[in-house]
């Protein structure tokens, strides 16, 4: 039996399992199975091992473990490095690697509705675990990206990540620029909330967008997904502004995960997408 594994604190609410299950399903990947496990922080070794000696054969890591994950593994690779988050482990020659699936995945949700995100102004709002994914997305491509974080000095601490990213690829330190919390920089073209503000339906940013009226090229994008629609979304629909949740981001970074471990580049359909509303 091949055993898959999504870890995290708290993890009841993961969907992770309902994506994975309906690959395992629809492809006939065989004696396969997906879970969920909730873990405490000193048993990340225990699943590293597990991976390593073939009681597990992939790993999807959650929150608040895409960080601490990292000393335990040989390596990290590709995104994982630049971003330090790790959401899937993989096994290859008895050593264990971490890698990131969030970046490409949110890059899939934005290629696949046909959005353009390159040479584009971007408005980062928050600094916590997933904003260095999406801070990666657009290093190399973006003509300018702003951050802004309530606690200014881990926006500082996740503008330092991207400079190291922007001096691999040549580009100027200046590309990054953290703005006050509740200050608005220039109009940009995609605004992404990668705060946790929202989770709560009732809960509210408060920070005046108010200057992006009957912008419709204007892209705000939450990461969030449960709700469907949150204060964010819904005051920018209602500005007239483009909106987009964090829904289709989150199934791609599973596709990306589950072709790793099955060699699969499994379909995005309907039926998947309905089975997460
Ligand atoms: P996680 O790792 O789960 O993303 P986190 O690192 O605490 O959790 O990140 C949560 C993000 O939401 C942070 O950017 C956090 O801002 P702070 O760094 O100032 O805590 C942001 N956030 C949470 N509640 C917020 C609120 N009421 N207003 C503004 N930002 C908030």
């Amino acid at each position: 039996m091949k055993k898959y594994l999504v870890i995290g604190n708290p993890i009841d609410h993961s969907l992770s399992p309902l994506i994975h299950n309906f690959w395992i399903k629809k492809y006939k990947v065989i004696e396969s199975v997906y879970e969920k496990k909730n873990i405490e922080k000193n048993e990340l070794r225990i699943i590293v091992d597990k991976l390593r000696n073939g009681e597990i054969n992939g790993v999807n890591i959650t929150v608040p473990y895409k960080k601490e994950i990292i000393p335990f593994l040989d390596a990290v690779k590709g995104d994982a490095e630049l971003t330090q988050s790790v959401n899937t482990l993989c096994k290859d020659n008895n050593k264990v690697y971490g890698y990131n699936t969030d970046t490409k995945g949110f890059k899939n949700s934005l290629v696949n509705e046909l959005i353009d995100y390159k040479d584009k102004n971007v408005f980062i709002i928050g600094a916590g675990g997933v904003s260095s994914s999406i801070l990666e997305a657009f290093v190399n491509t973006a003509n300018k990206i702003y951050i802004t974080n309530r606690t200014k000095k881990k926006a500082d601490e996740l503008k330092k990540l991207g400079d190291i990213s922007l001096s691999l690829l040549g580009r100027e330190k200046k590309t990054i620029e953290v703005v006050n919390w509740g200050e608005m920089p220039e109009v940009c073209d995609i605004v992404i909330n990668t705060t946790s503000v929202g989770l709560n339906k009732n809960e509210n940013l408060n920070l005046n967008f108010e200057h992006y009226k009957n912008n419709k090229n204007a892209l705000f994008y939450d990461l969030i997904y449960n709700p469907k629609e949150t204060n964010f979304l819904n005051e920018a629909k209602l500005r007239g502004n483009k909106t987009m949740n964090g829904k289709m981001m989150f199934i791609w970074q599973a596709q990306i995960a589950f072709q790793m471990w099955t060699g699969v580049a499994a379909e995005i359909d309907e039926e998947l997408i309905k089975l997460l509303d």
